[in-house]
């Protein structure tokens, strides 16, 4: 994982928590309603993917007792992680690609508002993404997935070669001699794995995308409010589709890329398919990036401008992430696929507390609120959810009230406390198990196993009937405190 060269060592410094009158009158734990959104508290806590759905997509009792600790605490939302909306496997990660799968959907929905007594939305968060193969051996590449061209041999002097012989002579090549044959994309899949990109567009599926992924998001969104979700959130953030068709990196000719409006179409598409499926009482919303934080990426002028236009076409909120691409990745082993979140960009997504001199806590609240600025100077109430290290009251009162966002979504804090919410609301903020950003959990996360927090996964492990994971090393949930039942 990538870490800013100063090496800087960060703590969290809660400032003052409220008594439960003080909290009971805060902005924080007030209702908001706008468009479809209806909030009972502006505490929001964003998609965090856990692994733990079955190897086909399924949702497992695990997904469901996850979802319900997240909302015993009564947050305003809580988004349940990125699902996958086509019929491509990817692992532990839940799905929502066919009908099948709602009824698994539909007891997370209501585990929500059970647990919270109604007071928490459960919003589903609609996923689309592009192949990326694991890092092969040199040998395999060279033996199997490289496409031999006319451009190899000729590169190699061997104008008439056989395919095997061209094979066999890259095969005895060094490094260096590899690096002057093969192009930039050839050693790209070398070295990280291939991935394909959307401005492939010598790939019919890929040039395709955007005729097929407004119907396949409207499908998905009509079976999450099949479900009993009250809204979805479109990813259009971090290292997948969506955001690669915004990206700065999108340089598509043909009318989906290129210039800020040519960026922003599919994404429009997606959005007015969906509303147009789901009505306008059903929550619709968007995750985007404040900035890329990559070389050519996305600037925050380029997402004042998505903002604003998703914002005129009516989204319901706009929540904003940072970084975590693939462009910046760090080189995987051979045989693991890249990971978005481990370069310099990735350290934007989830910065850890060992950091420069700007920290890892609020390094997206400036941008957030120039977004913000920019959407109600075009006269836009969209609310904006803002996310990057916050687990204190004070810091997120303060961002309301300075007007840096109209909602606050702690990720890791909730990973960390699910009971944040209810420990807060109730006076007893300084019982909260503060987070200490040491992305244990991301990591986690990276390898594909069930997300966990340091904090409390090994306490009181043999306690009876305590779900674990399979080696049985970890507990799945942190224990219940007593007081919060
Ligand atoms: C384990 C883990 C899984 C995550 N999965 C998702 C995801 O599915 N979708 C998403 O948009 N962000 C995901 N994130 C990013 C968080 O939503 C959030 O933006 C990020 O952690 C920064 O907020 P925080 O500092 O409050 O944790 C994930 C984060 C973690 C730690
Ligand atoms: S493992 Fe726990 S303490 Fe560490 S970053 Fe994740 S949530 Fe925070």
């Amino acid at each position: 994982m990538w870490r800013p060269e100063q090496r800087i060592k960060w703590s969290t410094r809660p400032g003052q928590w409220p008594t439960q009158e003080q909290a009971k009158t805060s902005l924080l734990f007030s209702s908001l309603t706008s468009g479809a959104l209806e909030v009972t508290s502006r505490v929001w806590v964003p998609a965090m993917v856990p692994w733990r759905a079955s190897l086909e997509g399924y949702v497992t009792n695990e997904n469901i007792e996850w979802y319900r600790r997240f909302a015993e605490s009564a947050p305003g939302a809580i988004v349940v992680e990125a699902t996958g909306i086509r019929d491509v496997s990817s692992g532990k990660l839940l799905r929502i690609n066919d009908d099948k799968f709602i009824d698994g959907l539909s007891k997370i929905a209501q585990a929500i508002h059970e647990a919270s007594g109604g007071k928490t939305r459960a919003l589903i968060q609609l996923i689309d993404f592009l192949a990326i193969k694991r890092r092969p051996s040199t040998d395999a590449f060279l033996s199997r997935f490289l496409q031999i061209t006319q451009r190899h041999k000729d590169m190699l002097n061997l104008p008439s070669a056989t395919e095997m012989q061209v094979r066999s002579a890259l095969a005895k090549m060094s490094s260096s001699e590899l690096e002057s044959v093969l192009d930039a994309r050839e050693l790209e899949s070398l070295n990280m794995g291939h991935r394909e990109r959307v401005t492939d567009v010598h790939l019919p599926h890929i040039k395709n995308l955007p005729e097929q992924l407004p119907e396949l998001f409207k499908t998905a969104a009509v079976r999450a409010q099949e479900a009993g979700f009250d809204g979805v959130e479109l990813h259009y953030a971090h290292a997948y589709t969506m955001a690669s068709f915004l990206s700065a990196l999108n340089t598509r000719e043909d009318g989906w890329g290129s210039s800020l409006k040519g960026r922003i179409r599919l994404p429009l598409d997606v959005y007015r398919a969906v509303r147009e499926a789901v009505g306008s009482q059903f929550v619709v919303g968007c995750r985007l990036l404040t900035e890329e934080a990559i070389s050519g990426g996305s600037t925050l002028e380029d997402t004042k401008f998505f903002a604003t236009e998703l914002g005129r076409a009516g989204v319901d909120f706009l929540s904003f992430s940072r970084g975590g691409k693939f462009e910046d990745a760090q080189q995987p082993k051979v045989l693991q696929a890249a990971y978005p979140y481990t370069g310099r960009s990735g350290y934007e997504c989830m910065p850890q507390y060992i950091s420069d001199e700007l920290g890892p806590f609020g390094r997206n609240v400036q941008p957030t609120r120039e977004i913000r600025n920019t959407l109600r100077l075009a006269d836009l109430k969209t609310p904006v959810v803002v996310a990057g290290g916050v687990y204190d009251f004070a810091t997120a009162e303060a961002l309301l009230k300075s007007g840096a966002a109209d909602i606050v979504g702690l990720a890791r804090q909730s990973l960390a406390d699910p009971d944040w919410s209810a420990k807060v609301r109730t006076g007893r903020g300084a019982e909260v198990r503060l987070c200490r950003y040491t992305n244990y959990c991301e990591a986690l996360d990276a390898r594909h196993e069930a997300v966990t927090c340091e904090l409390w996964d090994r306490v009181n492990l043999m306690q009876d009937g305590v779900a674990k994971t399979p080696d049985g090393r970890r507990r799945l949930l942190p224990e219940r405190d007593e007081r919060m039942e």
